[in-house]
């Protein structure tokens, strides 16, 4: 794809916050002076993400991304290239921010059926995201693919994570019983020195890795090698994707809350939090866009969940992710969303083009209320659905806002990607906040290596026991 300005422009994401405002929803709806009394914040917070942008101290690295991995992506490209060549499988073990992102990208930009292709059919091999410790799932995936024919790239900054170590596990010792050199079937995405997936890979001889660098956190990885590697084995152009991201970056240079759509964005998330909607739920209107929203769910809970203040001052901020589907959850979550409790900000990912039209034909012409859909396209069904879900959310007051995507593609992807990392960015500076760090997830991993006996956890582990559940209390 040559990217012309024109294109890019064509291209870009747009925020349609019409359905926050009181002029269309009323007294629910946000004012021009709530807006304006917030102006302010929302400088402040533009201008906090602009100073730190870049530093690994702050975990603000993944800001730099679309920049400064000139000679990483080369080398990205020919390991995908030789990956493609040699397997037939190519097996993600990683869980969070390690699997969210391949798992969206490979939904988004692939086909719905990408593994039930034929081969000729796919760019690459069938590909799996093994984000779980669920024994079964382990056993199944094994029964499909074959190990001697599969690539696994172990994705763990830290390779302390139990989840994917246990997976690694398993999987070097069925190489190891088929016969097979380890070193010869793994990938590494992980930290530049630290963490135990560099003991392996000296252990095995030098394994191929990649970096996960120091200021770039799980959640805000998909632009680095822990999403690009897996993209360009599918044969997605994850150039086109950082170009993409880099392009937002640069419509977000602005502090003006009327240009920059991931300040307008964060801003009007704030407005809403801080008035008591809890919920945020996201309706992307495209299957392909349907993981996104798990990979946001993880973006916007882990980054804002937080019990402390940067002063020190104890709070509970954060707000609840909701993942929908559109049109699917219209007919499971919507009556909800319409006539339930007022807590809830509804974002929908509109599509303005899909790669595929589906139209609809005439048929059952004595039945009206079948016939009407004959002549129309699958496109024009979902798009209306859309506008219908959202001007029913607005007729009952609900706060709801669009963003509009032209088409899916990688540059899209990408401009979408750095759209919400950067509105989580800002969200958590106005919530005054650390966004970068998730001390609640560490203290369910430890938890977890008390109850399996790692060693320095023996302390945790009387705790764990004491807290076994009172029989008083089983039904
Ligand atoms: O966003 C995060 O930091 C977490 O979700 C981590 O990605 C997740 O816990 C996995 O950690 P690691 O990459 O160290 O295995």
């Amino acid at each position: 794809m040559k990217l012309t300005e024109e294109l890019r422009k064509s291209l870009r994401i747009t925020v349609d916050y019409t359905n926050m405002t009181d002029k269309y929803l009323g007294k629910n709806g946000i004012s021009k002076k709530t807006l304006e009394a917030h102006k302010q914040l929302a400088r402040a917070a533009h201008g906090y993400v602009s100073e730190n942008r870049g530093k690994d101290e702050l975990f603000m690295g993944w800001t730099e991304l679309p920049y400064n991995q000139t000679e990483i992506v080369a080398d990205i490209l020919a390991t995908a290239k030789d990956i493609r060549r040699k397997f037939e499988y190519f097996v993600v073990l990683g869980i969070g921010g390690s699997a969210l992102g391949p798992i969206m990208a490979f939904n988004a930009l692939c086909h719905l059926h990408y593994n039930d292709l034929p081969k000729s059919k796919r760019k690459g091999p069938k590909f799996y995201v093994e984000d779980n410790v669920d024994p079964v799932r382990m056993k199944e995936l094994l029964d499909v693919i074959d190990v001697k024919k599969t690539c696994f790239n172990v994705i763990s900054k830290s390779g302390a994570t139990s989840e994917t170590m246990t997976q690694y596990l398993i999987i070097a010792d069925l190489l190891q019983k088929a016969g097979e050199n380890v070193k010869d079937h793994v990938v590494f995405t992980t930290d530049a020195s630290r963490g135990n997936l560099v003991k392996i890979s000296k252990e095995l001889g030098g394994v191929k890795s990649f970096v996960l660098g120091d200021g770039v956190g799980g959640r805000f990885s998909e632009l680095s090698p822990v999403g690009l590697l897996p993209a360009a084995v599918l044969g997605i152009d994850i150039k086109l994707l950082l170009k993409g991201a880099a392009y937002m970056d640069k419509l977000c240079k602005t502090p003006d809350l009327k240009k920059n759509p991931a300040l307008i964005s964060a801003t009007l998330q704030f407005i809403a939090m801080k008035s008591g909607k809890n919920i945020g739920v996201m309706m992307p209107y495209s299957d392909n866009l349907k993981y996104l929203a798990d990979w946001y769910a993880q973006l916007w809970a882990e980054s804002l969940g937080k019990n402390v203040h940067l002063d020190g001052q104890p709070c509970n901020e954060g707000q609840t992710p909701v993942k929908s589907l559109g049109v699917t959850d219209q007919h499971s979550q919507v009556q909800l969303y319409t006539e339930g409790p007022f807590d809830k900000v509804v974002t929908f990912l509109s599509v303005g083009s899909y790669k595929e039209k589906s139209p609809i034909p005439h048929g059952c012409e004595d039945i009206p209320d079948v016939a009407f859909l004959g002549g129309h396209t699958m496109e024009e069904l979902i798009q209306a659905e859309n506008k219908a879900t959202a001007f029913a959310l607005t007729k009952a007051g609900r706060l709801n806002y669009t963003v509009n995507v032209p088409e899916i593609n990688a540059f899209t992807l990408g401009e979408l990607l750095y759209y919400f990392e950067l509105q989580t960015a800002y969200a958590g500076a106005m919530l005054n906040i650390d966004t970068f760090n998730q001390p609640g997830v560490e203290a369910g991993k430890k938890a977890t290596f008390a109850l399996l006996g790692k060693p320095g956890y023996a302390e945790q582990k009387k705790a764990l026991d004491g807290a076994a559940p009172d029989p008083a209390y089983i039904v």
